[in-house]
Parts: C-alpha cells; structure tokens; sequence
C-alpha cells in the first residue's frame, strides 16, 4: 500500500465515522479479551459495525466482537472499539493500527488499550492487573515502516515515555481507592499466534519483561506517534510457558480474563470518572 492510498484510506474511514457520529469524544477504549461486558455499563447512544467502516477489517478472534460503540462510561463520552486486529490475524502491522490513524485524525486525544497477558514476573499471578509502564517490541515490525505520515508524527519519535505517567498515577489512585492489586511492569509484544516457548520466557524475562502478549503495543506506537496520550492495562490470564506447570490454552486465557473483568472494569470506571471533559 502506498502511503498516498493509505492516507486516502484513513480520510475515507474518518469521514464515515464523523458523519455518523454527532460528535467525537476525547477518549478511545480498546477492549482485549475478557471485557467486551464492559459496554454493559456503557450507556450506548450509537454503534457502528466494523464492517460498515470502509477499510476495516472483519475481526476473527472469539470474543472480539467487531463493533465501534460510541456511549457514556462514567459520565464521559467515549469511543469504545469492542474487538481489535491482530498480527496473527493475517494483517500487516500497518494494517491493525490503522483504526488509531483514523482515531487521531477524527481528533481522539487519549487511546486506552486493554489486553491479556501472560504473566512472567512471578510477583503477578492469574486474574490480577497490571498496568503497562513500558514495553518491548523489536521482536515485532514497527507500524511505523514505510514512508513516514507527517501529518501524524516525526520520523524518528522519541519512545521514552509512550505510556502517560499522569494516567499511571491516576490508575494506581484508583486501585487504591478499591483496594484492587494493580502491578506494573514491561510488556513485552510477539506475533503470535503460537505461544511462546519456555526458552522464549527466560530470554523475555532476562530482557526485563513483565508480562508477554500478542497485542497492544503496535497500537500504541502508533498512537504516540500520533501524539495521542496512552494507558494501557493488562490482565494476567495466565502464567507464561515454562512458568505455568500445565500447557497454555485460549480457553484458560479467556477464563482468566473474564474472572479478572470485575476488576478491570471496576478500575476502568473509576479511572473515567476522572478523566477531564
Ligand atoms: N503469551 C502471549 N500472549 C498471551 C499470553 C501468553 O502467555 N496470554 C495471553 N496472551
């Protein structure tokens, strides 16, 4: 894909969206595997199905419903993406951050990323939270490859600070106050769709990686690039492979996530109940 094609691409599904919607909030929610109940405290004044926004993808993973909700959480307008795109999907990377280019050009200015992941730190057990202060990535492409999108960001950008250090002060706040485990730690970003091995483990875990998934990161590369504020929250479904005595499934990740999605969405509301606008 040219970059041309591909600016044009994002103009066209920007422009879908904003004539839509009424208006278009500060705050986009991504919602990983596990939390899609999350809209049920959403009040949802208007859905769009992904298949109806020109150059979207259809999403193939159970549990990723594929619908762009636009409602109250907390008191604040918001843009919920109920499914997202995966690497192991099939698409290019440039490809399943492209619904962050079309947040950031309909003028979205915080991206709040939610996922599963496989816990390394032996602090972080199944069903607990923790919240991304950092990540790794250069095991994946970067969705910045190609020509760069000037009207987005710089070539070059700065990635020392892609997670806000003002929304991880407000999350750990808000688990406090609900007296909720949050940990923080490093993500570290595979392309999955295979889990890793258990030498793969050691070699994350020396690298300085908390926690290991298959999502997020891409995301917010581009969304930092994009000059969008990040915060990016994790469930633990899982201990990763060599750590976990048993062989991983989907099946436990998806159990996990969902015994953890009380919290997660407990903590969610919370922290929008503070968001500004
Ligand atoms: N590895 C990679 N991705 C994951 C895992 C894991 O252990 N758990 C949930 N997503």
């Amino acid at each position: 894909m040219t970059d041309q094609n591909f600016s044009l691409k994002i103009n066209e599904a920007t422009e879908y969206i904003s004539g839509v919607l009424p208006e278009i909030p500060d705050t986009c929610l991504v919602l990983g595997s596990g939390l899609g109940a999350l809209t049920d405290r959403v009040e949802v004044l208007a859905t769009i199905s992904y298949a109806n926004i020109p150059h979207f993808f259809k999403t193939t993973v159970p549990g990723h419903e594929g619908v762009l909700v636009y409602g109250v959480l907390s008191g604040k307008k918001t843009l919920i993406m109920k499914g997202r795109f995966h690497f192991y999907e099939g698409h290019s990377t440039q490809e399943i951050t492209f619904y962050v280019r079309v947040m950031a050009k309909l003028g979205v200015k915080n991206l709040i990323l939610t996922n599963a992941a496989g816990g390394i730190n032996p602090a972080m057990k199944p069903s607990e939270l923790m919240l991304i202060t950092d990540h790794i990535s250069f095991l994946c492409d970067s969705p910045l490859r190609g020509a760069n999108l000037d009207e987005f960001g710089v070539r070059f950008p700065d990635q020392s600070c892609v997670y806000d250090k003002n929304f991880i002060n407000i999350m750990l706040g808000c688990a406090e106050e609900l007296g909720i485990t949050l940990h923080q730690g490093v993500y570290a970003y595979t392309r999955g769709p295979q889990y890793e091995t258990p030498a793969e483990i050691r070699a994350l875990k020396a690298w300085g990686a908390d926690a290991v998934g298959m999502s997020t990161v891409a995301e917010a590369i581009c969304a930092s690039h994009s000059g969008l504020r990040i915060m990016a929250l994790s469930c633990i479904s899982n201990l990763a492979a060599g750590i976990s005595p048993t062989p991983l499934s989907h099946k436990e990740v998806m159990e996990s996530a969902l015994a953890a999605s009380e919290n997660s969405i407990a903590l969610l509301e919370r922290f929008f109940s503070k968001l500004e606008g």
